[in-house]
């Protein structure tokens, strides 16, 4: 993609929104700016986040990560190259600041120091984080998807979570409905909701990775998930996103039991049976993405960006951080857990207890009443 072509104004004025309304960053912060050379996407963000400081007459400064002896790409990490690995220099930058001051890590793939854990560091100054990850798995053709991820949309996530979050806490069936008519069911209750938005407000640390746009939820009985369902996105084994060929999963009792997928994905699927004592492969995160500058044909292939655009997606495996003790009483404290892959459900409708709250073109159909969710919050407290 030739530079020409790259939306750079409204990639610094996304980056200004983040800024400013996500951050709450004022001229009287500071916003340091790490980026690296591994792919060009890493550049382009850090300067989108440049000109928007630029612009709005923040005080800033912008580094190559490498410059102070920084790796990226663990994966490739060599050991020659830890032996120059000095994150004294990184440290003393950011113990400059001030806390409420913005550090944005603009990354390939993910920062590492060799002593420091960079969010527990940052987090204990009080700094605020603007993350992105991962870059390197997205295409150079899908420069101007991301920037559209950027797109401030706080507001409309906010009242869609809210609207999502009231009709999930007391479902008693979610339905997701196929465009052929394919239905699988989540019959029990949830278990807690969570929601990726930036949003910031009273929390203690203000830290996000971006783009941003997904409320996510699994069962709380894992075995109270059936029907059937289809795929039309999964990651290779390089975490690459695909988009293929609709197939289907069958699911009994929370598990996959049958797929007519393509033989990427049978691979996968072993891999999920393999990490589980019993062979099967689990239906896990429900997530609900929301991010309306990402479509579900515009690909992007990193495929923890791709789960925020609008539509369904599951995490299959035993691994998921933020439900992990579930599966402790089952098969004790050290249970190998390895994986945890989103594949993207075709979802033409949700439907809660009888209603629909999404249609495929359409988006959530949100019929939010704050006066609801008033009187919810008082029923939850004299409950
Ligand atoms: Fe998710």
């Amino acid at each position: 993609m030739n530079k020409e072509e790259i939306n750079t104004k409204k990639l610094s004025e996304n980056c200004s929104k983040i800024v400013t309304e996500n951050f709450k960053i004022t001229k009287d912060n500071k916003v340091l700016i790490f980026y690296d050379n591994v792919c060009p996407l890493s550049k382009i963000v850090a300067d989108g986040y440049a000109l928007a400081c630029t612009e709005l007459g923040f005080n800033f400064e912008v580094f190559n990560f490498y410059e102070f002896g920084g790796l990226d790409n663990p994966d490739l990490l060599d050991e020659n190259h830890m032996v120059e690995f000095d994150d004294e220099k990184v440290k003393a930058k950011v113990e400059d600041l001030t806390a409420g001051d913005l550090v944005v890590l603009s990354q390939s793939s993910s920062f590492r120091m060799s002593k420091y854990r960079w969010r527990n560091l940052l987090h204990d100054l009080d700094l605020k984080v603007a993350e992105h990850a991962h870059m390197r798995m997205n295409d150079d053709s899908e420069t101007n998807t991301y920037i559209e991820s950027l797109n401030y949309d706080l507001p409309y996530y906010k009242k869609t979570a809210a609207f999502l979050r009231e009709k999930i806490e007391k479902s008693k069936s979610i339905k997701l409905v196929s465009k052929s008519g394919k239905v699988i069911e989540f019959s029990g209750e949830m278990d807690k909701i969570y929601e990726n938005a930036a949003n910031f407000e009273g929390k203690k640390d203000w830290g996000s990775r971006f783009p941003v746009g997904e409320i996510f939820t699994e069962s709380l009985d894992l075995s109270t998930v059936n029907g059937e369902f289809e795929i039309y996105a999964f990651p290779r084994l390089d975490h690459k996103t695909v988009l293929c060929e609709q197939f289907t999963c069958i699911v009994e009792g929370g598990f996959i039991v049958s797929h007519n997928g393509p033989k990427e994905f049978e691979e996968l699927f072993k891999l999920l049976q393999a990490e589980n004592p019993e062979g099967v492969c689990f239906i896990r995160e429900l997530g609900m993405g929301m991010n309306r500058g990402i479509k579900r044909d515009t690909r992007l292939g990193d495929i923890s960006s791709f789960e925020r655009h609008q539509g369904v997606h599951f995490s299959l495996g035993m691994k998921h951080g933020i439900y992990r003790k579930k599966l402790i009483k089952q098969y004790g404290k050290k249970f190998y857990q390895r994986y945890h892959i989103d594949v993207f459900v075709d979802a033409d409708q949700i439907i809660i207890d009888g209603v629909k709250v999404f249609q495929y073109g359409e988006g959530y159909l949100v019929k939010y009443s704050p006066w609801n969710t008033i009187l919810n919050w008082f029923s939850k407290l004299f409950a």
